[in-house]
């Protein structure tokens, strides 16, 4: 299928935009530096609510900021009333002027489907379209992109009919997590169905689903078809897949899993300074225990990472980090 995204230049010939998933509580500003600085092309923020932003939350702002840098930059919102989305749309585009805005229809979470929203639209595209048509209204300079699931379960898979409506609607691009809603994370991702949509549109369709390496995101874009890949959890322990996978589809030669434990340890702390640095004046302080669920997926790999895990529970501050870093890596150097 031809691809037809004009005002997205990061899709066309030659090239295959690598994105990062937009995780709430995961890849805020600081964690997407990483990834950033990895290979990843192209970041989406996590989902900040409508409502959130319109009532000016001072947290849902904070949500959607991002550098310079990590252009282009997309702002996830979701929600299921029209109008406040396409109010919220409108400020975060006069705000903070993303490269392109993106719609949330994949989110499982209870208490965003017990409001029609994320996935939970799948099961009402009637006003998933409303909702689209308005936010398209209210912004019209800026891409609209999206981001889906299958459909809400197995029986009632919509993904190829809703993303040939999203296209109609004038929607740029679709990203698609090959899952049901009911599947949550559970099972595989389905990449046949993300193949069937990608050939059934012109518009890029971005495929996401258990990438894990180079090899696999090699193998998921022949399989499928789709014009560029996105990774999420993967990148939560490994960032430097990014770099992998660019290595990957230049056809050079890749051993994955190869980072040391100074290269490892080095991405903690700067991932450290560069929380502390981001939520600082919200949270005040220096506390870096907050951030334990962002690091410890980072251990892993590291020689002895149980232990390691354990004694970074105990880390009060960066200082204490560092002292760990600096232990950990004497010891593996003294090691016979
Ligand atoms: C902790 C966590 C938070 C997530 N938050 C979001 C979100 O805010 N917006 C969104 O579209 N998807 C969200 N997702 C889904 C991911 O973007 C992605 O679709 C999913 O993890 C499958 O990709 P993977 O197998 O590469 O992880 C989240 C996933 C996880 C694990």
């Amino acid at each position: 299928m031809s691809l037809v995204a004009p005002r997205l230049p990061w899709f066309g010939p030659g090239k295959f935009p690598l994105y990062l998933a937009p995780m709430a509580r995961r890849t805020d500003v600081a964690f997407r530096q990483l990834c950033k600085e990895q290979g990843a092309d192209v970041m989406v923020t996590e989902f900040v609510q409508s409502e959130a932003l319109i009532r000016d939350n001072a947290k849902a702002w904070e949500m959607v900021d991002f550098t310079e840098a990590q252009r282009p930059m997309g702002v996830q919102i979701f929600g299921a009333t029209p109008a406040s989305m396409a109010r919220a749309a409108r400020e975060v585009c006069d705000r903070v002027r993303p490269d392109f805005l993106d719609l949330n229809f994949g989110c499982p979470a209870h208490k965003v489907i017990e409001q029609n929203a994320g996935s939970g639209l799948l099961r009402c595209p009637p006003l998933l379209y409303d909702l689209v048509k308005s936010v398209k209204d209210a912004i019209p300079e800026v891409p609209l992109t999206a981001k889906m699931r299958l459909g809400w379960d197995e029986s009632s898979i919509v993904a190829v009919e809703v993303a040939g409506r999203l296209e109609q609607l004038g929607v740029e691009a679709i990203a698609v997590h090959g899952r049901t809603k009911e599947q949550g994370y559970a099972g595989l991702a389905d990449w046949n169905w993300i193949a069937q949509v990608a050939a059934a549109v012109r518009i890029p369709v971005i495929g996401n689903g258990d990438i894990k390496d180079g090899a696999s995101g090699l193998r998921r874009r022949a399989e499928s078809g789709v014009a560029g890949l996105m990774v999420g959890r993967a990148a939560l322990g490994n960032p430097w897949i990014f770099g992998e996978m660019q290595a990957a589809l230049a056809g050079k030669p890749v051993v994955a899993g190869t980072v040391g434990a100074v290269v490892r340890w080095n991405a903690m702390i700067r991932l450290a300074e560069l929380t502390l640095e981001v939520h600082a004046s919200r949270l005040g302080g220096r506390d870096v225990r907050w951030m334990l669920d962002r690091l410890l997926p980072l251990t892993q790999g590291l020689p002895g990472s149980r232990r390691i895990r354990d004694r970074l529970r105990y880390c009060l501050t960066l200082e204490d980090l560092r002292r760990l870093r600096d232990e950990h890596l004497t010891e593996l150097a003294n090691l016979p």
